[in-house]
């Protein structure tokens, strides 16, 4: 892969030309120092007069004091983006969206409606982390390590998305060589009887909407089927190892030879087809530990019963426990003797 296939697909490089394929959009250019603050350690979010947030860090903590950002001007563009894209946006910067730090967000999305809701959610994502530091991975033309890149940050107006009928098209040469469903970690037992429509469909939206007129001719994107034959183009990935090839695996399409007869016999169109084809999902490293959500939430009482319970048998604990009941014995403890 070579810097410059990276780069064609970064948002503002395609943006233009497929504006009205895709999901209308702002891009905000970031400055050196809010990419400094995305790169520093802890998660500090901008105070505002209404934002009970900046109550919990304490007044007489200078360094934390003065660790709270302040970016007046980005702060005033996302507002009026967000207000100008309908009031809810999908935030991203040049390639990622920070889908790694949903578990952050209050409702598990990345849903944003207000400045800190897409900060928290930049400042707590490797996705991000990774466009910021190493965006060039895997390509062979130059060094790692941060370069003169522009960074922007993207509001996306927010669209329902169905997974079940969003797909990820593999493009070589400008034709079609694959096609995945792109949740592959879901099996959707309406997408089978429609798979041989849907792969025509994608075929002909290709061919009148996007061969010839990317910035290559080998790539990826992304494509929401929202009603028959109606398309939304979501993003471009580059035809290389840092885009997640879902159902297929980067030796083969690397290796596909489209000219040659034996092709045929390629899978091009792929999607799961009974519930144990499903593929592990690239964010269960990204998540709670279901117990930790289970009792901060209190879904499973019997659970925060025995870990109260736990905690009350450790030994110190028991001691704080004893002397402050001192007095008032009558509480008794399961492996506690009897008195
Ligand atoms: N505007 C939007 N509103 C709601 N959901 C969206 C929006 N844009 C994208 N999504 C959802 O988020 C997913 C990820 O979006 P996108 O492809 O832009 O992120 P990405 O970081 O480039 O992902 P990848 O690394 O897999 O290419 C999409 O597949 C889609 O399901
Ligand atoms: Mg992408």
């Amino acid at each position: 892969m070579k810097k410059q296939q990276v780069l064609n697909c970064s948002f503002s490089a395609w943006y233009p030309i497929f504006k009205h394929l895709t999901i209308d959009s702002i891009v905000i250019p970031l400055s050196k120092g809010f990419l400094e603050y995305l790169d520093a350690d802890g998660i500090y979010l901008p105070a505002s007069p209404t934002d009970e947030t900046s109550d919990i860090i304490d007044e007489d903590d200078e360094d934390a004091q003065s660790r709270i950002p302040s970016f007046p001007g980005l702060e005033e563009s996302i507002r009026t983006a967000i207000h100008n894209l309908g009031g809810r946006v999908f935030p991203k910067l040049n390639w990622s969206a920070p889908r790694d730090a949903s578990w952050m967000a209050c409702g598990n999305t990345l849903q944003c409606s207000c400045v800190n809701d897409i900060f928290l959610l930049l400042k707590s994502s490797d996705f991000v982390t990774h466009d910021l530091t190493s965006p060039f991975e895997h390509c062979t033309d130059c060094e790692q390590g941060p370069q003169d890149t522009l960074y922007e940050l993207v509001l996306r107006r927010w669209c329902d998305i169905s997974e079940a009928t969003e797909f990820r098209v593999f493009v070589k040469n400008d034709d079609i060589i694959g096609i995945s469903q792109r949740d592959h970690t879901n099996f959707f037992p309406d997408l089978g009887p429609l798979a041989e429509q849907i792969h025509n469909e994608i075929e002909d939206f290709h061919d009148r909407h996007i061969a010839g007129n990317f910035l290559d001719h080998d790539y990826v994107y992304d494509i929401y089927r929202q009603d028959k034959r109606k398309f939304l183009l979501i993003d471009f990935n580059p035809f290389g190892e840092t885009t997640d090839p879902l159902l297929f695996d980067w030796e083969d399409l690397n290796d596909l030879d489209v000219t040659r007869t034996d092709s045929q016999s390629w899978e091009t169109f792929r999607y799961v087809r009974s519930a144990s084809g499903i593929q592990p999902s690239q964010f269960l490293s990204y998540r709670y530990p279901v117990d930790i959500l289970h009792l901060t939430t209190g879904a499973d009482a019997d659970k925060l019963a025995d870990f109260l319970r736990m905690e009350m048998q450790k030994p110190d604990q028991q001691e704080a426990t004893s002397s402050s009941q001192e007095g008032s014995s009558n509480v008794q403890y399961e492996d506690e003797p009897e008195k």
